[in-house]
């Protein structure tokens, strides 16, 4: 299997170009419906220690942090936290931004109160580690929340199917089953042709599981699970944002609360 030092690369080449891209607000899903649903659905945090993991540039991390947590936030490429650093810097919001990887966590046992990971154990490999990490580093009785692409569409066997007008309608996808490592090209589809040509496309490393392998996962290492969305874009934004109107069809992303038991 890759290395996370390996597939840390990968980001570190992607991290320029999508600061660029989601600053400029094409990363249409997240700001449209995946973040604020992970927002709708978080617990009061207000005065609480939390983490943050898998960073990126800190957009979301400064949503929680707004919400009156004090947060520790990381990320493997070195870029995203430059530009986060940068961002704490204009607007403090008292956020302690590291370079450091999920694997090993540098941080005692029962630290946190929380810690959040917004679309970023996907793309890390051996995330029984990385879960064992986490549950270390929570207090008793703490939630870790978390979204993913979602498990049953995130594959590299799957295909949109589209009528007679090019319309999507369905996907189409198999060897659901397999666990695979493969490594997606892609950019944010909302940018314009003259930026996707600016910037390389992303390539993102992901390691599969089923969603039983995801859920039995958390349980294996300690955690009730608490709560699930799989978040869409309601009909308004459909209509109103064309580029989000397929995430009707079948769920793109998986939202999990769990909590480290009080034992
Ligand atoms: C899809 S991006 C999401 C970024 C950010 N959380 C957001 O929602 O905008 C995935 C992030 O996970 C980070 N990442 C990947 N593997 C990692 C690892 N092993 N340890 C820490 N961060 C990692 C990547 O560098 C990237 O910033």
């Amino acid at each position: 299997m890759m290395s996370s030092t390996e597939a840390g690369r990968y980001w570190e080449e992607n991290a320029e170009a999508w600061t660029q891209l989601s600053r400029r607000g094409y990363d249409v899903c997240r700001d449209l419906f995946n973040t604020p649903a992970f927002m709708r659905i978080l617990p009061d945090v207000n005065g609480l220690r939390g983490l943050d993991i898998g960073c990126g540039d800190g957009h979301n991390t400064r949503l929680v942090a707004a919400r009156g947590a004090k947060m520790t936030a990381f990320d493997i490429a070195p870029t995203f936290i430059r530009y986060a650093v940068e961002a704490e810097r204009r607007q403090p919001l008292a956020i302690g931004y590291l370079h450091a990887g999920a694997h090993y966590l540098p941080f005692a046992a029962r630290q946190f109160d929380f810690v959040v990971a917004f679309m970023s154990l996907m793309d890390m490999p051996e995330q029984e580690q990385v879960v064992a990490e986490i549950h270390r580093i929570l207090k008793p009785d703490a939630f870790f929340q978390f979204s993913i692409s979602h498990p049953f569409t995130d594959h590299p066997y799957r295909q949109w199917i589209s009528d007679e007008t090019g319309k999507r309608v369905a996907m189409a996808v198999r060897d659901y089953f397999d666990n695979r490592q493969y490594i997606d090209e892609w950019t944010f589809g909302a940018a314009p042709k003259e930026l996707k040509t600016r910037y390389k496309p992303f390539k993102t490393p992901y390691f599969t599981k089923t969603l039983s392998q995801w859920l039995n996962m958390l349980i294996e290492a300690g955690f009730i699970l608490e709560r699930f969305e799989e978040p869409c874009a309601d009909e308004n934004t459909a209509r109103d944002h064309p580029e989000v109107a397929d995430s009707r069809i079948a769920p793109f992303f998986l939202i999990v609360r769990c909590r480290k038991t009080t034992i």
